[in-house]
C-alpha cells in the first residue's frame, strides 16, 4: 500500500501540463470495440481506470500496444465473445461503457454490475432505457448485466435526467443500429463531445452532441484514424484550486478554458485571479479568499467533480460558504477528514454549511475516493505541518503522476510505500 505524505505551507509556482480527460478516455477507449480497423489515441492519460480499461480489451483478444508515452494503438478485430471478464468490470463505473460498445457490435454483452468510487446510490436504469428504445432486453444473472438484441433499430429516447453515463451508453449502442435515433434531455458534458468527435472521425453520422438533442443515424463500417483526446476539465480545476489554496502562482497548460468556465467564474467570485490564454490559464491570489455558494449542477453548471476541491478552498475562505451537490447523494464522506485538520463544516444530506477558518492543520488522512483525495491533497498542500494520505489508489484512478506534477510547482510531496504491518487499519 502506498501513501502520501506533504510538508504544507508552501506556494505552488510555476507551470504544469494537463493530461488527457478521464472521463472522455475511458468512453473512448471503449468505443474502440465499434472500430472496424486498428485506430491510434494520442494524449491517453496514465491513470489506473484507463489501464484497466485496456487490460478487459486485452483479455478479451484486442491488441493493444502502446506507441509511445501517452500514444496507444488499439486493433480490437481480435474480440469474439461479447463478455466483459467479471472481476475487471466489477471494479469501475466506466465498465458499463461496455455493455453499450459490445451491444453496439455484438448485439449482445455481459458485463457486471459497474463499480467505482461510492457516491450514494448510483444505478443505470437510464442506460438500460436506452438500449430498452433500441430493441434490447436485459436480464441480470449472477452479478452480470446480460443485454441482447436481434438487432438495434433506431428510436427516440428520452431520458429522465442528465446522465452523462447514459448518454454516453445511448450513442455507443445507437452508432451502427438501423436507422435513426434521436436521444432528448442528453448530458453535454465535453467528454461526450468529444466521444461523437472521435466517432465521427471514424465515419459516424452523429449531430448534436453538447447539445439537449443528439440525433444518429446508424452506419454500417467505422474506419481506423489517429484522434486525440482532449485536455481533462476536472484535472485543471483540480489545479487551480491548488494554486488559490495555496495563494500560488501558477501557469495551467492544456487546457481548454471555455470547458473551465464554471470553475474559473467561482474562482473569480471568492478572489482569485485568473487569466485566460488560448490554450493556458494563470490562478494566482492577491488578497484574502471570500465566501461563496455553490450548487453543482450538469455541464455547463459547476461541476460534481470539482465540489469537494473547491469545498476545501471554501474552508480557508472568509465567512460561510454554502456547497449543495445536486448530482450524488453521498460526496461528502471527505469532510469527516477535513475536520481531523481543523475545517469547520456541517453536513446535512446534500448540503455543507463551510465557516471559514485561518488555517488548516497538517494530520493523518484518508481519501474515501478520487475527487476527496484530491481535496485532500489540495489541504495537505495548503495546510502548516505534515499531512499524510493513504487509500491514494483512488487519486491514482484520475490523476496521472500528480506528486511528480506537484513537486514540479515546488511543493513538499512524497510517495512512500506503507510496509508496516501495525499500521492502522480504518475501522468501520
Ligand atoms: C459520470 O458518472 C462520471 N464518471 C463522474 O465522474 C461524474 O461525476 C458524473 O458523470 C457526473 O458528471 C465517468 O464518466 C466514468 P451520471 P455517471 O450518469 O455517468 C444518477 C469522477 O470523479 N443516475 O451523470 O455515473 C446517478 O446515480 C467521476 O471522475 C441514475 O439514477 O454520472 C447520479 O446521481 C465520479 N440512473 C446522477 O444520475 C442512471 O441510469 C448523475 O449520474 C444513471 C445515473
Amino acid at each position: 500500500m502506498e501513501k502520501f505524505v506533504i510538508h504544507g505551507g508552501k506556494p505552488l509556482k510555476g507551470e504544469v501540463t494537463i493530461s488527457g480527460a478521464k472521463n472522455a478516455a475511458v468512453a473512448i477507449v471503449a468505443a474502440t470495440i465499434l472500430c472496424d480497423e486498428p485506430c491510434v489515441l494520442e494524449n491517453v492519460p496514465e491513470i489506473s481506470d484507463i489501464t484497466m480499461c485496456m487490460k478487459i480489451l486485452k483479455a478479451m483478444g484486442a491488441d493493444v500496444q502502446l506507441v509511445r508515452k501517452n500514444v496507444v494503438r488499439f486493433d480490437t478485430r481480435g474480440i469474439t465473445s461479447p463478455h466483459v471478464p467479471y472481476e475487471m468490470a466489477r471494479v469501475m463505473r466506466a465498465s458499463s461503457y461496455f455493455l453499450g460498445t459490445l451491444l453496439g457490435r455484438f448485439h449482445e454483452a455481459y458485463v457486471a454490475m459497474p463499480g467505482g468510487c461510492y457516491l450514494g446510490d448510483r444505478p443505470i436504469d437510464q442506460h438500460l432505457k436506452a438500449f430498452r428504445n433500441l430493441g434490447a432486453t436485459d436480464e441480470l444473472e449472477n452479478g452480470e448485466v446480460h443485454c441482447k438484441a436481434d438487432q438495434l433499430i433506431g428510436s427516440q429516447i428520452y431520458f429522465d435526467f442528465n446522465t452523462v453515463g447514459g448518454t454516453i451508453n445511448a450513442i455507443l449502442a445507437a452508432v451502427k443500429a438501423k436507422g435513426r435515433t434521436i436521444i432528448e434531455n442528453c448530458a453535454k458534458e465535453p467528454h461526450i463531445v468529444d466521444l461523437a468527435n472521435f466517432l465521427n472521425s471514424m465515419g459516424a453520422d452523429i449531430r448534436g452532441a453538447g447539445t439537449d438533442v443528439i440525433k444518429i443515424k446508424g452506419v454500417d463500417y467505422l474506419k481506423g484514424i489517429t484522434y486525440p483526446i482532449i485536455p481533462d476539465q476536472i484535472e485543471a480545476g483540480t489545479y487551480m484550486v491548488a494554486a488559490a489554496a495555496t495563494k500560488g502562482d501558477v501557469l495551467i497548460n492544456n487546457v481548454i478554458p471555455k470547458h473551465l468556465e464554471s470553475i474559473t467564474a467561482k474562482l473569480r467570485k471568492v478572489g482569485v485571479t485568473v487569466e485566460e490564454n488560448d490554450e493556458s490559464v494563470r490562478v494566482h491570489v492577491d488578497g484574502a479568499l471570500t465566501k461563496t455558494s455553490i450548487k453543482t449542477m450538469p455541464h455547463p453548471g459547476f461541476p460534481t467533480d470539482m465540489q469537494p476541491q473547491f469545498s476545501t478552498l471554501l474552508t480557508l475562505a472568509e465567512g460561510t460558504s454554502i456547497v449543495t451537490d445536486e448530482i450524488f447523494d453521498n460526496r461528502f464522506r471527505y469532510v469527516a477528514e477535513l475536520r481531523r485538520m481543523g475545517a469547520d463544516i456541517s453536513v446535512d444530506g446534500k448540503v455543507a454549511i463551510i465557516q471559514g477558518v485561518g488555517k488548516l492543520n497538517g494530520a493523518p488522512v484518508a481519501a474515501t475516493d478520487l475527487r476527496a483525495g484530491a481535496a485532500m491533497v489540495i489541504a495537505g498542500l495548503a495546510a502548516e505541518g505534515t499531512t499524510e494520505i493513504t487509500d491514494i489508489h483512488y487519486i491514482q484512478r484520475g490523476y496521472e503522476c500528480i506528486e511528480k506534477k506537484l513537486q514540479g510547482l515546488g511543493a513538499d510531496i512524497k510517495k512512500v510505500i506503507v510496509n508496516d504491518p501495525q499500521s492502522v487499519k480504518m475501522s468501520g
